[in-house]
């Protein structure tokens, strides 16, 4: 695979058209998870027992080729504005630079699914662009206002019988979400909201639907029981999470579209719940069928959908949460209800090459447009594979040749966390990128490593120095984490 991408990118750097034109012709991209293990891996409907229900959905990514996020948390809006649920009681965090995007073959419109309706319109703006923070995003769910930066000032101010769905979607790496904004959130610190919020008595149960890479790692050893909280992940802590419908695939986008449109697992909770009676449907059927659909055994993709904290809530039906269309009062869920699985999917790590691959494709030979989709293309290559040369490097000068790369890869038994000293992971972070440059959102596959390196004891001094060595040289532009701010 490795392999293939060289090729790719010797092909795009060349300049001699005809040395070029066999590869460049070539219709389709084998990216680098294909072949790599490390990859594979209101009240009307309210009655005195529910209480209100309230919702945060956020889409913590930015960017074109990262359509899916935002795709996702607009079609999950209007979800739950059809299950019943007020616009007064929806936070939505967006950093809305979809549907105006100068990319998208249907200004105004966002889609979700292939033939699927627009799912933009109406969608409350409540934080947006540089607004999306994990600061309010975090005085959102605990529903203090005087801790929030901008903002339409909506938040969760819940009381002790009311219900709250939380859903993100997103790119992330082990401990870690990302934001379009920096610093990206960790789950200590999710975590301590989330016991703060129940320490505070101001809901009955909550639950949070969460899609990232090893998106499994944000509660894996740390969500508790008792908390009256109950969350499915759309993998476990050490894999990739999946793009779906995306150019290729079966079912595909419309061919304008040259980007993915949806997540494996998010769709798949969506178009279930979009279909049935939700008084009918129990979380834990929902999580039996986005399991399985998200999973797609015997094929090379999918993961593994995970379930957190109590486990017990997951008997309740989904209604509690989400409300339910009345247009679907006829639709019982049934068990052998199978939604369309599609063909193939794309590993969130990549969604945003293949964008580029796409756009590249499909310009016109010669145009402005197809040198443009080169530069991107071949601009994000580097700097994935300048941060992992960089990685690999420092785990070796701190280490030694030989323990650094078992240092590197270490995952700790399933129960555990990620690490045990978060200050440390974060300080780490901040080091590495002041002198290699921005993680990015594909970088933060390595933090797993970093969180290696504390917990065999490496302090920010150690750090540094090797960091120093590995990269005599800061990124430059929108790599450097000095532009745009550190991760952590
Ligand atoms: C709300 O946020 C402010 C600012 O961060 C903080 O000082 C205050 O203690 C918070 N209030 C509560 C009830 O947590
Ligand atoms: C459900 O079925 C009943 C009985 O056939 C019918 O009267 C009712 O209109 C249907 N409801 C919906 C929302 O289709």
């Amino acid at each position: 695979m490795k392999i293939t991408i060289a090729v790719v990118l010797l092909s795009l750097l060349c300049t001699g058209r005809v040395s070029c034109r066999r590869n460049i012709h070539e219709d389709f991209i084998e990216l680098p998870s294909e072949s790599s293990k490390f990859f594979h891996a209101g009240d009307d409907i309210a009655d005195d027992s529910v209480g209100t229900r309230w919702a945060v959905l956020i889409a913590g990514s930015n960017g074109y080729w990262n359509y899916r996020h935002q795709a996702d948390v607009c079609h999950a809006y209007q979800l739950l504005k059809k299950g019943g649920l007020k616009d007064e009681n929806i936070i939505v965090f967006m950093y809305d630079d979809i549907a105006f995007n100068i990319e998208n073959p249907r200004p105004g419109i966002i889609i979700n699914s292939p033939n699927g309706a627009d799912v933009y319109d109406g969608v409350p703006k409540d934080y947006t662009g540089e607004d999306v923070t994990v600061n309010n995003f975090f005085a959102a769910i605990l529903g203090n206002k005087t801790a929030l930066t901008g903002g339409s000032g909506k938040v969760v101010d819940s009381g002790p019988n009311d219900h709250i769905f939380i859903y993100y979607t997103d790119h992330g790496g082990p401990g870690v979400l990302g934001m379009p904004t920096s610093p990206y959130l960790y789950a200590d610190d999710l975590i301590d909201v989330l016991k703060q919020k129940h320490a505070s008595r101001t809901y009955k149960r909550l639950v949070f639907y969460l899609e990232a890479c090893e998106s499994g790692s944000i509660f894996e050893g740390l969500l508790p029981e008792g908390l009256n909280i109950y969350a499915t992940t759309a993998s476990n802590a050490e894999e990739s999470s999946w793009g779906t419908y995306c150019p290729g695939e079966y079912p595909s986008p419309p061919p304008e579209y040259e980007t993915c449109l949806g997540d494996l697992y998010s769709v798949a909770w969506m178009e279930d719940s979009d279909v049935h009676n939700l008084q009918t449907e129990s979380l834990h059927q929902q999580y039996e069928l986005v399991k399985s659909r998200t999973a797609n055994e015997n094929s090379a993709y999918g993961s593994h959908v995970m379930q957190y904290g109590d486990i017990g809530q997951s008997k309740e039906s989904l209604f509690l949460y989400m409300g339910t269309n009345p247009a679907n009062d006829n639709y019982s869920f049934v068990d052998e209800n199978s939604l369309r699985p599609s063909s193939k999917a794309v590993n969130q790590r990549d969604a945003d090459l293949l964008h580029f691959w796409d756009k590249f494709r499909k310009a016109p030979e010669g145009s402005s447009r197809k040198v443009e989709a080169q530069k991107q293309f071949v601009e994000v290559m580097s700097h994935r594979m300048h941060i992992d040369q960089s990685m690999k490097l420092i785990g070796k000068l701190l280490f030694g040749i030989t323990r650094g790369s078992e240092v590197l890869s270490t995952v700790r038994p399933a129960g555990q966390p990620l690490v045990d000293d978060w200050k440390c992971l974060k300080s780490l972070v901040r080091t590495f990128e002041s002198h290699c440059g921005s993680l990015s959102q594909y970088g933060m596959k390595h933090m797993r490593s970093l969180a290696n390196f504390c917990n065999a004891g490496i302090k920010t001094e150690h750090m540094a120095e090797a960091s120093a060595q590995a990269c005599p040289n800061i990124p430059p532009g929108a790599w450097s984490s000095l532009h745009r701010g550190f991760s952590a």
